[in-house]
């Protein structure tokens, strides 16, 4: 299967899912909005085909989300997956791509969506934090669930002791996921989430 990446930064899921090494899974390409994401560099140095699609250059969120589809399309991709990928899609191209695109959000949602997750998990008291890989749909992070990981809140922690502890299993769940999806075991039917051979 053919796997098509955002990114916006660091790129660090991106790099957990292409070490990952999944049988039957090819990285076609890594798109990134800035052109100065840091996880550019790594892609490039797997000798996988990058792109920059730069928001700032288009009128709006159409015609960016035009560009980028265009770009995805071209590399023939079966997934999507949004790893630290900082636009708020339409729902157009959530649509085009439904059932095949994947996101990860540094919370156990449907708690905390949006931004600084870490800072309000802190702020709230929470003991239990995480993370939760998705299916997208126009609604920002409310999108089905496919696998999530939890961490204790510790006593001492600060947002970044806890990002830390969080993104370590992001690590884990994202290539799980998509090795779920190559492996044709991961489906999203009538909006809900089915993985087949899971206990
Ligand atoms: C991750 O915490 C991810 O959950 C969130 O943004 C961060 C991106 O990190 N959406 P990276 O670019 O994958 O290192």
């Amino acid at each position: 299967k053919s796997i098509v990446l955002l990114i916006s930064g660091r790129g660090s899921n991106m790099e957990a899912i292409v070490h990952a090494a999944i049988p039957g899974a090819r990285i076609a390409a890594v798109i990134s909005n800035r052109p100065d994401a840091a996880g550019l560099a790594f892609a490039a140095s797997q000798g996988i085909a990058t792109a920059v699609i730069d928001h700032t250059q288009h009128a709006d969120r159409a015609a960016f989300d035009a560009a980028l589809a265009e770009a995805i399309d071209a590399h023939g991709a079966d997934l999507v997956v949004l790893a630290g990928f900082m636009r708020v899609l339409t729902e157009a191209f959530v649509r085009r791509y439904e059932g095949r695109l994947l996101n990860i959000h540094p919370s156990l949602l449907p708690a905390f969506a949006g931004l600084h997750t870490h800072r309000r998990a802190l702020e709230c008291g929470v003991r239990v934090h995480g993370a939760t890989v998705h299916f997208v749909t126009a609604e920002l992070d409310r999108g089905p669930v496919v696998i999530q990981a939890a961490v204790p809140v510790l006593p001492d922690d600060e947002e970044a002791t806890l990002a830390a502890r969080v993104l370590a299993e992001e690590h884990r769940i994202y290539p799980q996921a998509v090795r779920w999806f190559v492996e044709d075991r991961l489906t999203l039917e009538g909006g809900s989430v089915r993985v087949r051979g899971e206990p």
